[in-house]
C-alpha cells in the first residue's frame, strides 16, 4: 500500500534543498507567485527546467495563462519572503522589492540567482502540475542559500 503524504512529506524533508518563490503573472497583469522547493534542472540543451505547483495554488491557474514563470532563488536572509510567500492572499508583494523581468514576472530584490523561463510543457503530476519552461535569461549575485531540511529553515555552516 502506498505510504500517506504525512510520512511522504517527513521522508522527503530528508531531501535538503534550496528554496525559491516562483513568480508568474496573472491574467490581468498582476504579480504572482509562490514558495517551492520542488525545484530541478531538466535538461541543459535546450536549457529546462522544473517547478511542481499544487492545482489548488491560487497561483496555479497563472502560469498556463501567462505561459511565463521566473524562478528566484532566495538567500540566507530571505526566511520571511520565503514565509510569506508560503501563504495566501492578494498582498504578498507588498513590502517586497521586486521589478519586473523582461518576461515581466517579477524578479524579487536578494534573490541569489533567478531565471526567467517561458513555458514549453505541463504534465499531470497527481495534485500537481510539473510545469516546465525554457530558460530564457538567468543571473547569479553573490550570496549564501537559504536552506530547509526537516521542515526548518538553515543556513549553510561554512
Ligand atoms: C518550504 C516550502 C516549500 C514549498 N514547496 C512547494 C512546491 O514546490 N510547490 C507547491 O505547489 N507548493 C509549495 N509550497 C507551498 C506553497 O508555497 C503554498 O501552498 C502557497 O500558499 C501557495 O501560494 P498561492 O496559493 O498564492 O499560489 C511550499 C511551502 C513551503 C513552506
Amino acid at each position: 500500500m502506498a505510504i500517506d503524504s504525512v510520512e511522504l512529506r517527513r521522508v522527503m524533508g530528508h531531501f535538503a534543498t534550496g528554496l525559491t518563490v516562483v513568480t508568474t503573472v496573472s491574467a490581468h497583469g498582476e504579480a504572482s507567485g509562490l514558495t517551492a522547493n520542488a525545484v530541478a534542472s531538466v535538461s541543459l540543451n535546450p536549457p529546462l527546467v522544473l517547478v511542481c505547483v499544487d492545482k489548488t495554488a491560487e497561483s496555479h491557474p497563472h502560469f498556463a495563462q501567462s505561459k511565463v514563470f521566473t524562478i528566484n532563488i532566495l538567500g540566507e536572509q530571505q526566511e520571511s519572503v520565503s514565509r510569506r510567500f508560503a501563504g495566501k492572499g492578494p498582498d504578498k508583494f507588498a513590502g517586497v522589492g521586486y521589478r519586473p523581468g523582461a518576461n515581466q514576472a517579477p524578479i524579487l530584490e536578494g534573490a541569489i540567482a533567478y531565471m526567467e523561463c517561458t513555458l514549453v510543457a505541463a504534465y499531470e503530476g497527481g495534485d500537481h502540475t510539473i510545469y516546465v519552461g525554457e530558460v530564457q535569461e538567468a543571473s547569479t549575485q553573490e550570496g549564501r542559500p537559504l536552506l530547509f531540511f526537516r521542515g526548518g529553515y538553515h543556513q549553510l555552516d561554512s
